[in-house]
This record gives structure tokens, C-alpha cells and sequence, in this order.
């Protein structure tokens, strides 16, 4: 095993030069918004910057997010398992990976801890087979931080009612469901804390951007070159 516990057989080597940074959390604790600040700020900084999620990141990935999220019937838990990791390798083959060689930020909202925490937990598979077959999925890509904004789920139901949109196949599981998601994303960060920034989602937008940017700043400070790169996009 390696030191993140990826096993050697799925662990690979990571493109050299891009930065690779999620937002992860349950729903409605304000990840699109975080990840649009830093966002802003390294493009301001002459950073290239690509912005994406999961699932839904390429053409494929918008047609597998209107089944998970939209299909009105039921779906096998493994099968959707099955999908967000399809959406996965796909995503991370043709846009992420890419995007990576050529020296880029990717700023993604969601990934493989969501699997974990989602269909792991929330829907009671075995944790740890799902972060296998995300692994798998991905070819063992890591990220070099993930961010959780953490929140308890009457704070973040409260957020997602004001929004008035309606829920999708998971914001409508009940309460039990979102907690151990909340709880295996908990977990995931103190197994790998060098990979997480953890931070209380109910505290003002300006201030956890800050945060977020202390610990981003780090890791350029530690990429050769990294602070000289220009182009801003996205
Ligand atoms: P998201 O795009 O964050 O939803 P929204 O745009 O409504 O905030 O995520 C969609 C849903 O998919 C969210 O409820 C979490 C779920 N999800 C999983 O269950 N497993 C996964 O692997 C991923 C990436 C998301």
C-alpha cells in the first residue's frame, strides 16, 4: 500500500506541474460557490484554471447525470455506483488528466469521496470496495486537496428549500441517509489528513475563502514554476 492507502496495483504516477483540487460535502453546503472564488482569484493571479464536476463534466457525463439524478425509478445501488464511476473514468481520461499535463489548476466540484460517502455510506455498500472501483475508475488519480465543507443537515436543507429548486434521486433521501454521509466524509478527511481541509460550511463565504486560499497558496509555493504560469481561463 502506498502512503494515501491506494493500493500499488491502482495507485499511477500524477500528470507533473497542474494542481488538482476538489470541494466535496453534502448537498447545499455551498461548494459551487467556494469553488468559483478560488477560482477567481488564481485566474486574477495568471493562473489557467479548469473548473468542472462531476458527475456531469463532459458530454458523456451530462447524459449519465440525468439518470442519476433524474431517473424516476428506481436504480440498483451497485448500478448506481456503476455510474458515477463510468462518469468518472471518462471524465478524468479525456478532461482532468489533460488538463493536468498541460500545467493547469483543475478546480473540481465533487469526486471520488463522494462515491465513498454517497454510495459507500449513504446507500450501504462497502465503503472501501467503492474507493477501489473509484480508483480503478479514475487510474488511481488522487487529489492533491480536498476541501470539505462540513455541515449539519438541517443547516444545509434550509439552504437548499431558500434555493426553491427541486430535489434531485439523493438531496430527497431522508435525514438518516445524510447524516452518514456527512459522517464517512468526516471520516475520509481523518484518514488522509494531509489530502483535507476541513472547514465549518456555516461560516461566512468570505471567511472560508480565505482558508481555502492559505492552504492553495502552499501547494503552488510548491510546484517549480508554478507561480510565473500565465493565461487565465475559465
Ligand atoms: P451536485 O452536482 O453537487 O448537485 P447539485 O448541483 O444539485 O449541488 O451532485 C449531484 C448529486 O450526486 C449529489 O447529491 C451527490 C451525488 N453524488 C453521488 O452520490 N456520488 C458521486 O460519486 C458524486 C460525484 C455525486
Amino acid at each position: 500500500m502506498t502512503s494515501a492507502g491506494v493500493p500499488a496495483a491502482i495507485a499511477d504516477e500524477r500528470p507533473s506541474g497542474g494542481l488538482f483540487i476538489t470541494f466535496e460535502g453534502g448537498d447545499g453546503v455551498g461548494k459551487t460557490t467556494q469553488a468559483a472564488l478560488l477560482d477567481t482569484w488564481l485566474s486574477e493571479r495568471g493562473r489557467t484554471v479548469l473548473r468542472t464536476r462531476e458527475p456531469g463534466g463532459t458530454e458523456v457525463g451530462v447524459l449519465i447525470r440525468d439518470i442519476v439524478l433524474h431517473h424516476r425509478g428506481d436504480i440498483a445501488p451497485r448500478a448506481e455506483a456503476l455510474l458515477y464511476a463510468a462518469d468518472r473514468a471518462h471524465h478524468i481520461e479525456t478532461v482532468v488528466r489533460p488538463a493536468l499535463g498541460r500545467g493547469e489548476v483543475v478546480i473540481q466540484d465533487r469526486y471520488l469521496d463522494s462515491s465513498v460517502a454517497y454510495q459507500g455510506e449513504g446507500r450501504q455498500l462497502e465503503p472501501a470496495q467503492i474507493r477501489e472501483l473509484s480508483l480503478w475508475a479514475a487510474g488511481g488519480l488522487l487529489p492533491d486537496l480536498t476541501v470539505l465543507l462540513d455541515l449539519d443537515h438541517g443547516a444545509a436543507r434550509r439552504r437548499l428549500d431558500a434555493d426553491d429548486k427541486p430535489f434531485d434521486r439523493l438531496e430527497a433521501e431522508r435525514e438518516d441517509f445524510h447524516d452518514r454521509v456527512r459522517d464517512r466524509f468526516l471520516a475520509i478527511a481523518r484518514e488522509e489528513p494531509g489530502r483535507f481541509l476541513v472547514l465549518d460550511a456555516s461560516r461566512p463565504p468570505a471567511n472560508l475563502a480565505a482558508a481555502v486560499r492559505d492552504r492553495v497558496e502552499v501547494l503552488l509555493a510548491g510546484i517549480p514554476g508554478a507561480q510565473g504560469s500565465v493565461g487565465a481561463r475559465g
